[in-house]
């Protein structure tokens, strides 16, 4: 349980708002690429309570601008793509990807005190599939180089999703392990069929997960975030080990389809302080993806990246497939399990009501660094995770294993072993 002034203080995101200004520290997503192709419309977009426009100008460079219009307010996102930048339909003034205006077409000479006028403007940069921009203020930090974002196009896919809620209450079930035990636990015959098989086990993932509901969780700080160990017993007497990760401040990466060869990561970026855009990603650092891997990640999901399974219906439940389908009812694609369970706590779940168990320890831990990160960040300090040496700009220690572990393994000496293994030389 946290005080009502936290929990206010981590989940307010608007401008100006201690949390609004931390996640301001870091790059955040603004759209996948392939909402906008060269020639396409600019998008209207929301992100962090702010109101703008982005768009491709005609050399393909994506530019984020304030949507409305700096003369007199129309909406930019009308606008025409041309000569170098974006044009407003009212009176033609156009705006380059900086926020320059380059013409005041209506005014004697276009405009001879133009330049005094700055439109707001966020940089971009686009990596790995997806229009990243800089938020905050003084110079953009270093875009981090994860492997997500950097390995080839065939060997990586990345999805969005829409979220009824608060970012909050979304990125703290990526960092809570007990629920794989429940919340997305498959019945019957298909805790076998559908279940990946883990490396060093012949068993399939959720039945590893069903056997110990009650694992035991360790928790790490890192340069990045947390490390969270979560280990099971199985029923052959050995250990189900698995670690994941929290990154500052609103992205987890864990195991997923791809796990041994790469991971999965889940990014939650404010719309405003009620609604969040999820993140998808997925990738490997060995080979191509294969495509019903990509296309399953996108199963169940509208054109408009929204969920088919909502609350509006009930996200489908079929009470008739608790017993022998799946815990829930609610079919087998795990986003809507997260969707359901996470929307359903309110859109800003009221942290003052409720009641933290030992097995909530990385939730807490991660609580503590973004208060921590917003402390940094009044006292002028970057705070953690903002990236500006290019030599620190590299995350092999940035893991995920799920794999069964002899018992007698010395955990934090396997991580070790294994840290010096993962890292390229
Ligand atoms: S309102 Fe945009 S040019 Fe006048
Ligand atoms: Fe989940």
């Amino acid at each position: 349980m946290i005080s009502a002034e936290e929990n206010r203080l981590l989940t307010e995101t608007g401008p100006g708002t201690p949390c609004g200004e931390l996640l301001r520290r870091y790059w955040q997503p603004v759209a996948l690429s392939e909402e906008l192709p060269q020639g396409a419309a600019p998008l209207r977009v929301a992100v962090l309570g702010e109101r703008l426009v982005l768009f491709r100008d005609d050399l393909g460079r994506p530019g984020l601008l304030g949507l409305h219009c700096s003369h007199r307010a129309t909406d930019l996102s009308y606008g025409r793509v041309e000569d170098g930048g974006l044009r407003c339909l009212y009176h033609g003034w156009l705006y380059d990807i900086c926020g320059r205006v380059l013409e005041q077409p209506g005014e004697p000479g276009g405009g001879a005190r133009r330049d005094e006028i700055q439109h707001l403007a966020y940089p971009c940069e686009e990596r790995g599939g997806v229009i990243f921009a800089y938020m905050g203020p003084g110079a953009p930090p270093l875009l981090p180089r994860y492997e997500f974002l950097e390995v080839p196009p065939p060997q990586r896919s990345v999805v969005k999703i829409a979220y009824s809620c608060n970012y909050l209450q979304a990125n703290e079930g990526n960092i809570d392990p007990v629920h794989l035990s429940f919340l997305h636990r498959y019945m019957g015959d298909e805790q076998v069929l559908r279940g990946r098989l883990v490396r060093g086990a012949d068993a399939a993932d959720n039945v590893l997960l069903g056997h110990d509901n009650a694992p035991t969780i360790e928790v790490e700080v890192t340069d990045f975030g947390l490390r969270v160990y979560t280990v099971r017993a199985t029923e052959a007497g050995s250990l189900y080990l698995r670690i994941t990760n929290f990154i500052m401040p609103n992205l987890s990466a864990f195991g997923g389809s791809t796990v041994g060869e790469g991971y999965a990561v889940h990014w939650h970026v404010p719309i405003d302080d009620t609604r969040h855009w999820k993140y998808v990603f997925m990738f490997s650092r060995e080979r191509p993806l294969p495509a019903e891997l990509v296309e399953k990640s996108r199963s169940e999901l509208g054109d408009d990246y929204r969920l088919l399974r909502n609350e509006a219906n009930r996200y489908l439940q079929d009470r008739g497939s608790m017993s022998n389908k799946t815990f829930t009812g609610m079919g087998f694609n795990f986003q809507a399990h997260d969707a359901f369970a996470t929307e359903s706590q309110g859109q800003i779940q009221d942290r003052t009501r409720e009641h933290l168990v030992s097995s909530d320890k990385a939730i807490v831990a991660a609580r503590k660094l973004l208060l921590n990160g917003i402390r940094e960040l009044q006292a002028g300090r970057d705070p953690q995770h903002v990236v500006r040496n290019p030599e620190h700009n590299r995350f092999p220690h940035l893991a995920v294993v799920s794999e069964v572990v002899p018992a007698s393994t010395d955990l934090k000496q396997y991580w070790r072993k294994f840290e010096r293994e993962y890292r390229p030389a």
